[in-house]
């Protein structure tokens, strides 16, 4: 039997609550945390000051330790949503080794949007059943082009760590927007003015 003790894991993703058991982390992040991310904040604030503060996404992840050899698993939840016309999305982060990560997409549809480190960008559409492999070095976004939860499961080596300074600093050179109901990869103003 597998136990928590256990070396054998046996790890549920729940595909009607759309939840990952057992878990060693999960996190849920609003929109308040959020709002210097998107292109328009002013936006956010004004959904802010409605007194709404909504959850942008969330996820569930596991993983055995931190260590090399280990592979970290886990279930994200983007909710359907804008930020004036942006899309809402995932903060995004580059690895701080170079270990490449999969997702693979579960419920709704979304883009995964890779970065490399001198700014070249390219993108995927997820929706069920498609995997989109990112290679290592390069930053990852993902984001929720759909009317309903955009849900994906991932994996990656454990000691891959996470740097959020880059994306904070820089943001993506791209953006992924609504116009006139359909989802559009347009340049990000704010990362040309920042190179
Ligand atoms: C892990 C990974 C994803 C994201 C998750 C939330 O390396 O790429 O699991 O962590 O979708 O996004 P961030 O971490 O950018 O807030
Ligand atoms: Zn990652």
């Amino acid at each position: 039997m597998v136990s928590a003790e256990s070396a054998l894991k046996a790890i549920t993703l729940d595909l009607k609550k759309y939840l990952m058991k057992p878990a060693t982390r999960k996190r849920e992040v609003r929109l308040s945390e959020l709002k210097e991310y998107f292109s328009n904040p002013e936006a956010a604030d004004k959904i802010l000051s409605s007194g709404r503060d909504p959850t942008i996404y969330e996820y569930y992840e596991f993983a055995v330790e931190e260590a090399a050899g280990h592979l970290s698993l886990g279930l994200t939840t983007i909710y359907p949503g804008k930020v004036g016309k942006e899309y809402f999305m995932t903060r995004g982060h580059f690895h701080l080794k170079p270990a490449a990560e999969f997702y693979y997409g579960i419920r709704g549809r979304g883009v995964l949007l890779i970065q490399s480190e001198d700014g070249r960008t390219e993108y995927v559409e997820l929706k069920p059943g498609v995997i989109g492999y990112v290679p290592p070095g390069w930053g990852h976004r993902t984001i929720n082009t759909g009317r309903g939860r955009f849900i994906f499961f991932f994996a990656y080596p454990s000691d891959a760590g996470h740097d959020y300074g880059i994306v904070k600093e820089k943001g993506f050179a791209k953006m992924i927007v609504d116009e006139r109901g359909k989802p559009k990869v347009i340049d990000n103003p704010r990362y040309a003015s920042s190179t």
